[in-house]
C-alpha cells in the first residue's frame, strides 16, 4: 500500500442565490462523530484499519495529521481511509494539532492504551462553550492511569488497568477517551452513565471487529472486558444523522421534496418529528428517509439534550427553519451553554430572535433577505447555507472552511438537489 496523502484545498465562502425549492435524491457520507474516535482507536493496533465511506472531511483530515504526528501513516483511497499504526515512535501531539479539533483529546485514551503513556495540549474545536475535559481525566485516572492536569498541558502516565468509571454527565468524548483506555487494560472496566448516540454504538461496534469485548453500549452500563491485543479491521460506519438532518431541513425551508439515503432515520426521528410539526410529511422505505413540504411553515419548539433528545449539532440549523416559520418557536440549548454564533448572522438577513440564558425566541417573519454572514463555526455555517437557500436575493457565507470541517462537498450535493449554491 502507497500511503499517500491527498491535500485537498479548502473554500473561502459559499455563494447563494435564494429561492429555489429542493428537490431530487442525496446520499449522506460516513458519520463524522463516528469516523473521529475510530481514527484514534487505529493507533492501538499494529496492523492496518480501512474506514469505507470516509470522505477527507476537515476534521478527519486533521485527525489524520495528529496519527501522521505520532509516526502512523495514512491514506485515503477509493473513498475510504487506510490507517497503518504499526510505528509509533511518538506519545505526544503539538500545541498546534491539538488546538485544531477538539477530538485530539481522544490521543490520552488511544495512546495510553497503545504505549503507557500520552502528552496532549488543550483541544481546540468549535466555539460554543466552555468544554472542559475534567470527566475524560476523572475517567483515565479511575481506570488507572495518573493524569497530570497542567496549565496547558495534559500528561497520562501508565498503562490503564481498568476500573468502574461513573460518569456524571453521559459526554460523548468521555465515553470515547474511556473505551480506548480500557479496551486493552488488564482487567474488566464498567462505564456507568455513557453516552448513548447512536455513533457510540458503532464506535464499539469498530472496536469489537479489531477483537476488543465490549458489551451493552447505547445502554446505561458499558462492560469492557479488557484484551491484549487488537487487530486490523475494514469497517463501514453509519451514515451521518446531522448531514441527514442538515439536507431535510434545508429542504423543508424551500418547500422541496428530497429523498434522503444512508442513514439510519430512527437516529433522526427526534428531528422528523419537528418537521411534520412544522410543515413536512416524512416517510422512510428501503433505508431510504422521503421528505415532503405539504403545508406552511408552522412554529414549533425544541429542546437539546444527550442522544436520543433532539441533537445540539441540528440546534442552529433549526433555528434557520424557525425563523421562517409562522408563530413563535422557542428554542432551548441544553447542551453547550454558548452555542448561539448563528443567532446575530440570522438578525442580519431579517430574522427576529433574542437569546436569554440558553433559550431562543425565535418570532416567524415572512421572508430572509439576502446577506454577508461568517460561518461562526462548523453548525453554524450550516444554518447560514440553510438560511440562504431560503432568502430572497444573494447570500454570501464567509468562513467556508468551518463548514467543510463537517460536510463534504455540501455545495455540490445541494447544488445536485436544485440550489443555486457555488464554492469559492
Ligand atoms: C460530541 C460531538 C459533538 C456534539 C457533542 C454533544 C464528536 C466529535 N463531537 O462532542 O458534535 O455536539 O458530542 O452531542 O463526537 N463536558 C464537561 N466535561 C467534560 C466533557 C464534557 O463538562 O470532561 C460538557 C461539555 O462542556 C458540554 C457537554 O458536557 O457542555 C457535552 O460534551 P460532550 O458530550 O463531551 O461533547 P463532545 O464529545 O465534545
Amino acid at each position: 500500500m502507497n500511503y499517500l496523502f491527498k491535500v485537498r484545498v479548502g473554500m473561502e465562502k459559499f455563494v447563494i442565490n435564494g429561492g429555489r425549492k429542493l428537490k431530487g435524491s442525496v446520499k449522506v457520507d460516513s458519520a463524522k462523530n463516528a469516523v473521529l474516535p475510530m481514527i484514534a482507536a487505529a493507533i492501538l493496533t499494529e496492523e492496518e484499519t480501512v474506514i469505507k465511506n470516509c470522505p477527507p472531511i476537515g476534521d478527519v483530515v486533521k485527525m489524520t495529521e495528529i496519527l501522521r504526528s505520532c509516526g502512523a501513516k495514512t491514506a485515503f483511497c477509493d473513498g475510504n481511509l487506510i490507517i497503518n499504526a504499526k510505528d509509533i515512535s511518538i506519545n505526544s501531539v503539538s500545541e498546534k494539532l491539538c488546538g485544531s479539533l477538539r477530538t485530539s483529546v481522544l490521543m490520552l485514551g488511544a495512546l495510553a492504551g497503545r504505549t503507557g503513556g500520552a502528552a496532549v495540549y488543550r483541544p481546540g474545536g468549535c466555539n460554543i462553550g466552555k468544554r472542559p475535559v475534567d470527566i475524560h481525566l476523572y475517567a483515565l485516572k479511575t481506570l488507572g492511569s495518573s493524569v497530570y492536569d497542567e496549565s496547558d498541558r495534559i500528561i497520562c502516565c501508565g498503562k490503564p488497568s481498568g476500573g468502574d468509571v461513573y460518569l456524571d454527565f453521559p459526554s460523548v468524548g468521555a465515553t470515547e477517551n474511556a473505551l480506548l483506555a480500557s479496551v486493552t487494560a488488564k482487567g474488566v472496566s464498567r462505564i456507568f452513565n455513557p453516552a448513548k448516540e447512536p455513533e457510540i454504538e458503532d464506535f464499539v461496534g469498530f472496536l469489537n471487529a479489531m477483537g476488543a469485548k465490549v458489551y451493552g453500549a447505547g445502554s446505561s452500563c458499558i462492560r469492557v472486558e479488557g484484551v491484549k491485543r487488537l487487530h486490523g479491521a475494514e469497517y463501514t460506519p453509519i451514515g451521518d444523522r446531522i448531514e441527514a438532518g442538515t439536507y431535510l431541513i434545508a429542504s423543508a425551508i424551500t418547500g422541496g421534496e428530497i429523498a434522503v439515503e444512508g442513514v439510519n432515520a430512527e437516529n433522526i426521528s427526534s428531528l422528523t418529528g419537528k418537521l411534520c410539526d412544522n410543515s413536512c410529511q416524512i416517510s422512510v422505505g428501503n433505508g431510504i428517509i422521503y421528505q415532503k413540504s405539504i403545508r406552511g411553515r408552522k412554529a414549533f419548539d425544541a429542546e437539546t439534550g444527550p442522544y436520543p433528545s433532539f441533537p445540539t449539532d441540528l440546534q442552529a440549523q433549526i433555528t434557520s427553519l424557525a425563523a421562517v416559520s409562522e408563530g413563535t418557536s422557542v428554542i432551548r440549548e441544553n447542551v453547550f451553554e454558548t452555542r448561539f454564533g448563528h443567532v446575530a448572522e440570522l438578525v442580519k438577513m431579517g430574522a427576529d430572535i433574542t437569546v436569554d440564558g440558553r433559550t431562543e425566541t425565535v418570532r416567524g417573519v415572512k421572508k430572509l433577505h439576502g446577506a454577508v454572514v461568517s460561518a461562526k463555526d462548523l453548525r453554524c455555517g450550516a444554518a447560514m447555507v440553510i438560511a440562504g437557500l431560503a432568502a430572497e436575493g444573494q447570500t454570501i457565507v464567509l468562513g467556508a472552511h468551518h463548514v467543510e470541517r463537517g460536510y463534504y462537498d455540501v455545495h455540490k450535493k445541494l447544488a445536485g438537489l436544485g440550489a443555486d449554491i457555488r464554492g469559492v
